[in-house]
């Protein structure tokens, strides 16, 4: 399987590739299913299309949500995508990546409240709304200056490692995360989401392997963090508690998760047991996804120009997303499952993702990138609008290199050019 730019003429010569190269891509003609609404909790998810996190390097100083922020929520619920999974909300001053990351505290709490009345006014549906609460791990700053802490020392990672976070300082970090779900709460959001995903501290630590004291070594030591987190979270019983999680990092043993010592394949028993631990202590919420920015982001967003050259196909990658959210619902089937990385599928996205919940590989489908540049896709979707190739994401990564490699606030560089087909 060959990596090339998305060029098929016909959803017939997507789906024959995919065919040849063994793939099963789901598909489904009718697009009904993605309007069902789903319930999760107290609360319903009005349809199953999903705005996945995406940060936007777009809040106030003191990590609230600028106007800024504050519209493009809107205009996502305003686009009728029925969940938006708020992006990379730090739980302390230190845990941000740039002083434009939102940071939830005692300061901002009302703040985070307001935008969420705001979204919610702007729109006569309910719409569902996660907030995602990280720790940038090594990606780490203050006061605009690197301050990276990591797991332990990786050098496939091309970045200064910084310093070892000690088991102590771990400790606390728990009671920061467990302090910012209170607050998710007191703000109004429904959900909250224990980011352990793209290589950031608590999905690194799944894979210190070599990592001595009480969070690294053995399994239940590795994800004892987010376990601990999330066991404490639930037993507050404040607000629905879900995880953004990696199955896959796409790093060679032992530098990365899900992956076999001795075979160098992707290997799903570590991720599915704690998919097990966590569907246990009564996570009902997943959101899928593989892959590290720095070193395998086309595992994270297939995409055709932009980025690193990939080692295998945007099919393949997509295909690891679909087949990680099926074996998700599998073990946990109870809950709901969201599925990533539609966006480079373009106008036949929709289809995949329909097929994907009929089949009940997944529940919701998340689009990324697409939601970017197109904030007002799933309203098309919803009212069976054709969906015209020229009007959707091109997959070229000018909004991550805008954030990640300028720090400028984020927004989709062919925005006013797609904008006509739309
Ligand atoms: C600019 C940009 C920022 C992102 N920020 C986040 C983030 O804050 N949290 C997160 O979990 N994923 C983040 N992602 C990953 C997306 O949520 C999503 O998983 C990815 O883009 C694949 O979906 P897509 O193919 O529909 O774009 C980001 C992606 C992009 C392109
Ligand atoms: S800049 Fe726009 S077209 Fe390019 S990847 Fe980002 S959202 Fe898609």
């Amino acid at each position: 399987m060959i990596f090339q730019p998305f060029n098929f003429k016909s959803s017939t010569e997507l789906r024959q590739a995919a065919d040849a190269y063994g793939i099963l891509l789901p598909w489904q003609d009718s697009l009904e299913s993605l309007a069902r609404p789903v319930t999760l909790g107290q609360a319903s998810i009005p349809n199953r299309i999903l705005a996945q996190p995406i940060e936007g390097f777009d809040a106030e100083a003191n990590g609230a949500p600028s106007e800024r922020s504050v519209n493009r929520y809107c205009e996502l619920a305003c686009g009728r995508f029925g969940c938006l999974w708020m992006g990379s909300i730090s739980v302390n001053l230190e845990g941000r990546s740039n002083p434009s990351q939102l940071w939830l505290h005692d300061d901002t709490v009302d703040d985070f409240a307001a935008m969420l009345r705001e979204v919610r006014a702007s729109v006569d549906e309910p719409v569902y709304l996660v907030a995602q609460l990280t720790h940038s791990g090594r990606y780490s700053t203050v006061n605009g200056k690197p301050a990276p802490v990591c797991a332990f020392e990786n050098p496939l990672i091309p970045k200064e490692n910084g310093r070892i976070i000690t088991d102590e300082e771990i400790d606390l970090l728990i009671e920061d995360y467990l302090y910012s779900v209170h607050l998710a709460a007191q703000a109004g959001f429904d959900a909250v989401d224990i980011r352990a995903c793209h290589g950031y501290l608590i999905n690194e630590l799944f894979a210190a392997y070599h990592r001595p004291g009480r969070y690294g070594g053995n399994f239940e030591n590795r994800v004892r963090m987010l376990m601990s987190i999330v066991q404490k979270a639930i037993d507050a019983d404040e607000i629905e508690v879900g995880v953004r999680l990696n199955m896959h990092d796409g790093l060679p043993w032992p530098y990365g998760w899900g992956m076999n010592a001795v075979t160098g394949e992707m290997d799903l028993a570590e991720p599915l047991r704690l998919v097990e631990m966590l569907y246990e202590v009564g996570v009902r919420l997943f959101n899928i996804s593989n892959g590290i920015g720095a070193t395998t982001p086309f595992m994270i967003r297939p995409y055709d120009t932009g980025g690193p050259l990939p080692t295998e196909s945007q099919l393949a990658g997509i295909n690891r997303m679909l087949q990680c959210a099926r074996s998700v619902k599998k073990i946990a089937p109870e809950s709901i499952v969201v599925a990533s990385g539609f966006t480079w599928l373009r106008e036949y996205s929709p289809n995949v993702a329909a097929g994907g919940i009929e089949a009940n590989w997944f529940d919701v489908a998340g689009w990324g990138r697409q939601s970017i540049a197109w904030p007002s896709f799933a309203s098309a979707v919803l009212n069976n609008t054709e969906v015209q190739r020229d009007g959707c994401c091109t997959t070229c990564c000018g909004c991550t290199n805008l954030i990640k490699k300028s720090g400028k606030q984020l927004r989709c560089v062919l925005r006013k050019r797609l904008e006509k087909s739309q």
